[in-house]
């Protein structure tokens, strides 16, 4: 059963003087949902933002809002992005020791859960939790900073969370150094969401951010 192909534009690489036109811009450009990276500068080494930035620009659109948690403890803060407006919450499996324990606290809350894996992670830490799970976010770079380039032992890992996955209605998402020619490869191995931060706000303007959304697209029909 094949699931949508949905491009998740990172905030990340947005202007942040002007957070909401952007997020408006990447929506009227084609997004499907808006990928918030939320950073500690403890589990990776940086900080971005937290759950009142979130809350700030959720009015900014009305697609799903897709919140990538790279913190560590992440339980503490899951009702703070809960109630900031997040849709899906994703947490580390390496962040905490009781990652079923975090997924269940997310599901409790009303939204979705997802769980991701560093490169360095295999897909085993995640085979007695796949019932609770509605996404699996596959990291193509180590977490910390956008623009940095895809590590190609991911694809095979891709492949991997695909035949543990099977037939549950779990969306696996790939994040990190996602350019066309990269999406191909994700898509190919069994990825149906992209998460993109340079490629698709280089250029600066809503014209560019549709072009870029449009080659990453089309980059994936793999029947062409
Ligand atoms: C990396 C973040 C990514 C990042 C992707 O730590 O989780 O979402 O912004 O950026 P690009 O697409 O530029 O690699
Ligand atoms: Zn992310």
């Amino acid at each position: 059963m094949s699931r949508p192909l949905l491009i998740a534009p990172s905030i990340l690489s947005a202007d942040f003087s002007k957070l909401g036109d952007e997020i408006r811009a990447v929506d009227r450009a084609g997004a499907d949902w808006i990928h918030c990276d939320v950073m500690d500068g403890h589990f990776v080494p940086n900080i971005t933002y937290g759950a009142p930035v979130i809350k700030a620009v959720r009015g900014a659109s009305k697609k799903i809002f897709d919140v990538h948690l790279m913190i560590a403890p992440a339980d503490p803060y899951l009702g703070d992005f809960a109630a900031a407006g997040a849709d899906i919450i994703t947490v580390h499996a390496e962040a905490g020791p009781h990652l079923d324990r975090s997924l269940q606290a997310i599901r409790a809350l009303g939204k979705k859960a997802g769980v991701s894996l560093n490169p360095g992670t295999p897909e085993s830490a995640i085979e007695y939790v796949l019932d609770r799970l509605d996404l699996i976010l596959v990291m193509s770079v180590n977490p910390g900073f956008g623009g940095q380039s895809f590590i190609p032992a991911v694809v095979e890992k891709i492949r991997r969370v695909k035949a543990l996955v099977g037939s549950r209605p779990i969306d696996i998402e790939v994040d990190g150094g996602i350019t066309p020619e990269t999406a191909r490869q994700v898509v190919e191995a069994g990825a149906n969401v992209l998460v993109a931060g340079s490629a698709v706000f280089k250029g600066g303007s809503e014209q560019s951010y549709r072009a870029n959304i449009d080659a990453i697209r089309n980059a994936t029909r793999l029947e062409v």
